[in-house]
C-alpha cells in the first residue's frame, strides 16, 4: 500500500494500491480535470430575473414524486453565491467547470427571444470562470424542459427538437466569444426513459412509445443544434453530446444471457451512438420494437442531421449490471413470448444510491466505446458517487468510501487509456452537494459538502485528494 498526502489541513492521507497508483501516474500531464454540476440541482432562485417553471418544478411538486417533496426552489443556492463557488472550484485545482444552461432562464415561455436578465447570470459566470483561469465546458439541456413546452408536447413532439435548436443558438450567440466546449445534451436516456417510460423523472408520464418519440427528437434536436452552432461559429469550437453509459456483462456464457445483455446495451447506449455516430438505429433494437409495434418517428434526412460529426463524446460513468436472460424458474420469455432479461447482482459494494460499485465496468466500457465508435475524442464528463456522509464539528467529511471510488475510477479512466482508449479527462461529479432529482437532498455527490441550513461549503477528503492527485499527475 502507498499513500498519497494532502497538503493542507486538515491533513488527509488516502490509501492507494500500487498498481492504481502507477495507473494514475500514468496519465498525462495535460489531462483535463475538472468538477461538474447542473443548473436545476444547484441554482435555486426559480422565480429570479424571469425565470419560469421546468417540468423539474412541477414535478416537484407532485406528491410522492421526490424523497420528502424536496424541490430545487433554494439548493445551493448558486445563482446568488456563484463568484465564491467559482472561487472554491479554484481551490480545488482542477483546470474545467462543467455547468448547464437553464432554458426557461434563457426563454420563459420556450420560444421566442432571449430574456436578457437570465442570460447575464451565464454571462457573469463565464467571465468569473475565465478570469480565475477555468475552462467554461457549457451544457445547453440537463433536464429543466420550460413547462409551456411540456404543455406542448414536450420531447414526444417533433416541434420541440426545433425549439432546442433555437434556444441553444440564443445562447450560442451570446457566449460563443468566451466558450470554446459546447454539449447539446446530457444524459438523453434519462429524459427519455425515466421521463417518459417509467414517470421516475419529470414530467413523470409512463408511456413507452412515446418515449420512444423522446429519443428521436432528443436526437434531432442535438442534431439541428449542432449543425447551427458549427455553421455559426466564428471561431474553433468542441461540440458534444454527453451518454450516460454503462458495461452491460452476461450473467453466464448461455445465448439467452449474452442476448439479454446485448438488448440492455442496445436500449441503454447503442440506440443513441450508432445514430450519432453510423446514422441509423440498431437493427436489433429497431427489430424489438416493431415486435411491439412501436417505430421511431423518422423523417426523410433526420439521420443525416442526428449524425453531423462531433468533436468530443462526453461518457458519465456510475455502474455497472450483469444481465440474465432467464427467469428463477429457468423460463427464457415471457407470458407476452417476449424474452426476459434480469439484472443479476454481480455481489459488490454498493454506493448510497444502491448502485454496485464496478470500475472494471469503466474500462470496458471506454476501451469498447472508442473501438466500436473510432476516432472520437472521449471524455469523463461526469463520475462519483453518493455516500452516507457524516460531518464533524467544522462540517468537514472523511469520506472515504468516496474517496475510494474515485481512486479505483481514475485508475480505471488510465487503465483504459493504456488499452487504447482515446480518453482525454475527467470531470467528478459533482462540485457540490445537491439536489439528486427523485432523490431530493437525500443522496450527497459534492465532493464538497454543503450545509443546507447555512449553505456553508466545506471540502470532503475526496476534495482533497483529488487536488493533489491532479496535482501529482502535473508533477507540480
Ligand atoms: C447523472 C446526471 O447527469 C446528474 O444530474 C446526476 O446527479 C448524477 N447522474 C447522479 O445520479
Amino acid at each position: 500500500m502507498n499513500t498519497v498526502a494532502a497538503t493542507t489541513t486538515p491533513p488527509v492521507t488516502v490509501p492507494v494500491s500500487e498498481s492504481d497508483r502507477a495507473l494514475i501516474a500514468s496519465l498525462p500531464t495535460d489531462f483535463r480535470w475538472g468538477v461538474a454540476t447542473s443548473s436545476y440541482q444547484i441554482e435555486g432562485a426559480v422565480d429570479v430575473d424571469g425565470r419560469t417553471p421546468s417540468i423539474w418544478d412541477t414535478f416537484c411538486r407532485v406528491p410522492g414524486a421526490v424523497h420528502e417533496g424536496d424541490n430545487g426552489d433554494i439548493a445551493c443556492e448558486h445563482y446568488t453565491r456563484m463568484p465564491e463557488d467559482v472561487a472554491l472550484i479554484k481551490e480545488l485545482g482542477v483546470d474545467s467547470y462543467r455547468f448547464s444552461v437553464a432554458w426557461p432562464r434563457i426563454q420563459p415561455h420556450g420560444r421566442g427571444p432571449v430574456n436578457p436578465k437570465g442570460l447575464a447570470f451565464y454571462d457573469r459566470l463565464v467571465d468569473e470562470l475565465l478570469a480565475k483561469g477555468l475552462d467554461p465546458w457549457l451544457t445547453l439541456y440537463h433536464w429543466d424542459l420550460p413547462q409551456e413546452l411540456e404543455d406542448a408536447g414536450g420531447w414526444p413532439a417533433r416541434d420541440t427538437a426545433y425549439r432546442f435548436a433555437d434556444y441553444s443558438m440564443l445562447v450560442f450567440d451570446a457566449l460563443q466569444d468566451r466558450v470554446k466546449n459546447w454539449t447539446t445534451l446530457n444524459e438523453p436516456w434519462c429524459s427519455a426513459m425515466l421521463g417518459y417510460a417509467y414517470g421516475l423523472h419529470a414530467p413523470g408520464k409512463q408511456d413507452f412509445p412515446a418515449a420512444m418519440n423522446a429519443v428521436h427528437h432528443l436526437l434531432l434536436g442535438h442534431g439541428l443544434a449542432t449543425q447551427a452552432m458549427r455553421a455559426a461559429a466564428k471561431s474553433p469550437i468542441d461540440l458534444a453530446i454527453v451518454l450516460n453509459a454503462a458495461t452491460a456483462y452476461p450473467a453466464t456464457d448461455a445465448p439467452e444471457d449474452i442476448a439479454a445483455a446485448h438488448r440492455a446495451d442496445g436500449m441503454g447506449a447503442r440506440i443513441y451512438l450508432d445514430p450519432l455516430v453510423h446514422g441509423r438505429y440498431p437493427a436489433d433494437v429497431v427489430a424489438d420494437l416493431g415486435k411491439r409495434g412501436i417505430e421511431f418517428p423518422v423523417q426523410d434526412g433526420d439521420l443525416e442531421i442526428i449524425s453531423t460529426p462531433i468533436d468530443v463524446l462526453g461518457l458519465n460513468y456510475y455502474f455497472s449490471q450483469q444481465f440474465s436472460g432467464s427467469d428463477e424458474n429457468g423460463r427464457t420469455t415471457d407470458d407476452e413470448g417476449f424474452p426476459i432479461s434480469r439484472v443479476l447482482p454481480l455481489g459488490r459494494d454498493k454506493t448510497a444510491m444502491d448502485w454496485e460499485i464496478v470500475p472494471e465496468g469503466f474500462t470496458d466500457l471506454l476501451v469498447r466505446v472508442s473501438k466500436d465508435y473510432p476516432g472520437i475524442p472521449l471524455v469523463v464528463t461526469e463520475n462519483g458517487a453518493a455516500f452516507a456522509d457524516e460531518a464533524d464539528e467544522n462540517g468537514f467529511v472523511v469520506d472515504d468510501g468516496r474517496t475510494a471510488y474515485f481512486v479505483s475510477h481514475v485508475a480505471a479512466v488510465a487503465a483504459a487509456r493504456q488499452q487504447g482508449a482515446d480518453v482525454r479527462g475527467y470531470f467528478a461529479w459533482s462540485l457540490l452537494d445537491n439536489f439528486e432529482w427523485a432523490y431530493g437532498y437525500d443522496k450527497r455527490f459534492g465532493i464538497v459538502r454543503v450545509d443546507y441550513d447555512t449553505q456553508k461549503r466545506t471540502p470532503k477528503k475526496s476534495a482533497l485528494w483529488l487536488r493533489d492527485t491532479i496535482r501529482a499527475v502535473r508533477g507540480a
